[in-house]
């Protein structure tokens, strides 16, 4: 089995539960303040270290109380902690969530993910067959560092194009598979996706993003599924049917879940599929992070799912 680096965001998710969000200038009453562990890269560790794989998570924390408990958290799920380094320079990233009816919007102030810097890729040792994951919550030059020396590896990098921001097309060009969600999508490619079912635009996107040689592009669509390309050609997975309750940390599980059965040895057909099961498990369930199924629940879906006569 190989290994999985995750290279990203480590943050303590503070979440206020409401019927409903405010509109700009408005107080509403909340529900539930909850405090859960998040953090796109923390989230893609969770969810790939769950699922089996050996996982090592490269960021920092702050010295604070968060840092301290995400520490313990991330620790007992499994996850290699031994580059995660704790600064004094800034605080712990958080972000502020407020979910109402499954949808969530998200403040995220960085703090020590900021800091993490080249330096902080350059010790892990990566091996022929590793997948080394990354998204844009941690800088740039880190990024690239850390999937150039995958690259000479012999690693396998994935980018999660996600939370959607500026960068240098050079990056995607150290990039084998990326991921990203519709809206991402429009984006980076520049079209106006909103309100589209038609997999031949999201396929025509997609295929813009393609530059040299081919790279797999996997688009997450929410509850429609994945289209991806492979070898250019389109690949849809269709939705499962399931009753969301927290979305957030949705797209982080599909990723950790790719780079855990690629580094299985499975087929990437095989890991989308797997992937978009582990998701829609995921959104079941409130928070990022300890929403992340087991393998056991995933097999347990499965079993499920193939005991019902339709889906
Ligand atoms: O992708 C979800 C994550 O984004 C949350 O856990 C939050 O911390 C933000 O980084
Ligand atoms: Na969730």
């Amino acid at each position: 089995m190989s290994r999985v680096f995750v290279a990203g965001s480590i943050n303590m998710d503070v979440v206020a539960t409401a019927d409903r969000h405010p509109r700009l200038g408005e107080t509403v009453a909340g529900r539930e303040v909850l405090y859960f562990p998040g953090g796109k890269g923390a989230n893609q560790a969770v969810s790939a270290a769950k699922l089996g794989a050996p996982t090592t998570l490269i960021g920092r924390l702050g010295a604070d109380a968060f840092g301290k408990q995400l520490k313990a958290y991330l620790g007992a799920q499994g996850v290699d902690l031994s580059f995660v380094q704790k600064t004094e320079e800034a605080h712990t990233g958080t972000a502020i969530i407020t979910v109402a009816d499954a949808d969530n919007t998200i403040v995220v102030v960085p703090g020590a993910n900021a800091l993490v810097g080249v330096d902080d890729v350059a010790a892990p040792i990566f091996a022929k067959g590793d997948i080394a994951v990354s998204q844009f919550e941690i800088p740039l030059p880190a990024i690239s560092a850390f999937f150039q020396r995958a690259r000479a590896a012999g690693a396998t990098t994935i980018l999660n194009l996600a939370p959607a921001i500026e960068f240098g097309r050079e990056l995607l060009d150290l990039v084998d598979i990326l991921i990203l969600n519709e809206s991402e999508l429009g984006l980076l490619a520049k079209r106006d996706l909103h309100d589209t079912d038609d997999h031949a635009r999201f396929t025509e996107a997609a295929r813009s993003l393609q530059t040299g040689r081919g790279k797999i592009i996997c688009v997450t669509l929410g509850k429609r599924g994945v289209l991806a390309l492979v070898n250019n050609e389109p690949l849809i997975i269709h939705g499962e049917s399931v009753k969301a309750v927290d979305t957030t940390g949705a797209g982080d599980c599909f990723v950790g879940a790719v780079a855990a059965q690629l580094a299985s040895g499975k087929t990437i057909a095989d890991a989308l599929t797997y992937a978009n099961i582990a998701a829609s498990i995921s959104v079941q369930r409130m928070g990022a992070a300890p929403s992340m199924p087991t393998m056991e629940e995933v097999s347990a879906f499965l079993r499920l799912k193939s005991a019902k006569p339709s889906n």
